[in-house]
């Protein structure tokens, strides 16, 4: 099985091999994604994708036919929920039970999945558990599984990509359950023990994935439709070049908080205030959830955020993130773990890309 993350700027393919408690890299590709087949996380032209990553399987000699893929975009549902403790073949009809709750689409034509996340026992001694509910309207899935079957890939499992952005980082997320504080009085401390809450944030080319996640579990997660290509779009119209023009300029403008500007530097004065202006934007829209999520949920500590997708690649981004939000931001490296045969990869260029492959190798990662 190998993992597929289809990308508005590119396709992505990987496959990791299991060895002992790691993984090595087998293989892995990318494609340009054709003009406008997908955006905002979701496959809007299924034969142009198809073409594309026919070429990209050939390409690399691919030759397992069986993906694992993963969806994401603002009509998924992602919620967690509070049910008492059933059994595993009950979780599903209690979730559907549920899930008009929270699903704002008919249910006949959603696809519906649901996992139970833990177990806890409730002051009065009630037996509960924390299940994740899943929906996604089937008319997001269908151009998928008409792509892939074009290319006569068998799709055996849908993921989500926050999921697999989870799965990508593993090493990095605080897995203990509490971080208690410093030792006061006893009755003091049991009250003010905080979740440490860790986000992990994906800033792709149409669309910025906000995760957040505590003791390695899917918490919440949030598609905001701004990404590179914003950026990029930005830069192109106000200084009158060509998208790839502008996207040269991008890449070569580093941003700076305005706080910390020295006077001197002027040649990509306007595509920093430009880059600048967008990262705002984001930044506002991350804000909301974040503070959004704090308020849902008592005693939440943000511990850091690890960026990824191709984006976390602005000059200076870090600095910038961690600036506005007063968390420390740090772009994260999915490759920790995975062992790779340096004369047959390009361990340079592999670095290079690895924000960009976060994703395709959380995907790769999961179990079967
Ligand atoms: N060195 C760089 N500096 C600035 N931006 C970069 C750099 N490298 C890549 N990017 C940007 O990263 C984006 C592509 O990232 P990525 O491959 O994660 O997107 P995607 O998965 O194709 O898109 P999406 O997830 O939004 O559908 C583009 O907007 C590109 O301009
Ligand atoms: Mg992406």
């Amino acid at each position: 099985m190998f993992a597929i993350d289809f990308g508005a700027r590119s396709i992505k393919v990987l496959k990791l091999n299991k060895v002992g408690a790691g993984y090595e890299l087998d293989s892995f590709g990318t494609n340009f994604s054709p003009e406008g087949a997908v955006a905002n996380g979701e496959i809007i032209n299924p034969i142009a994708v198809a073409e594309a990553l026919a070429d990209l399987l050939s390409k690399i000699r691919m030759r397992d036919n069986r993906a694992i893929i993963a969806i994401t975009g603002q009509k998924l549902i992602i919620r967690e929920i509070i049910l008492p403790l059933m059994e595993e073949k009950e979780i599903l009809p209690g979730v559907l039970w549920e899930a008009p709750k929270y699903v704002p689409y008919n249910l006949d034509e959603a696809v519906i999945d649901a996992e139970k996340i833990e177990e806890f026992t409730e002051k009065d001694g009630n037996q509960m558990m924390r299940v994740l509910l899943v929906a996604v309207p089937k008319s997001v899935i269908q151009p998928y599984m008409e792509a892939l079957k074009k290319v006569r890939i068998i799709p055996k499992i849908v993921d989500i990509s926050s999921a697999a952005n989870i799965r990508a980082f593993d090493f990095y997320l605080n897995k203990s359950q509490n971080e208690p504080k410093e030792k006061v009085q006893e009755e003091k401390e049991k009250q003010s023990i905080e979740t440490v809450t860790d986000a992990i944030l994906s800033i792709g080319a149409s669309t910025t994935i906000l995760t957040l996640t505590e003791k390695g579990n899917l918490k919440f997660a949030r598609d905001i439709l701004i990404g590179g290509n914003d950026i990029t779009k930005a830069i192109a119209k106000s200084l009158n070049l060509t998208f790839s023009e502008a996207e040269k300029l991008k890449r070569e403008t580093k941003i700076i908080n305005p706080s910390e500007e020295s006077p001197g530097e002027k040649k990509s004065d306007e595509a920093e205030k430009i880059m600048l202006k967008i990262l705002d934007q984001l930044a506002k829209e991350v804000r909301k959830s974040l503070n959004y999520y704090k308020t849902q949920n008592q005693q939440v500590k943000y511990s850091k955020i690890i960026l990824c997708g191709g984006s976390a690649n602005i000059s200076g981004i870090e600095e910038f993130l961690t600036n506005e939000f007063e968390i420390t931001t740090k772009i994260g490296d999915p490759w920790k773990g995975i062992r790779i045969n340096e004369a047959e990869f390009d361990l340079k260029r592999l670095n290079k890309i690895k924000s960009t492959l976060a994703t395709v190798i959380g995907l790769a990662k999961r179990e079967r």
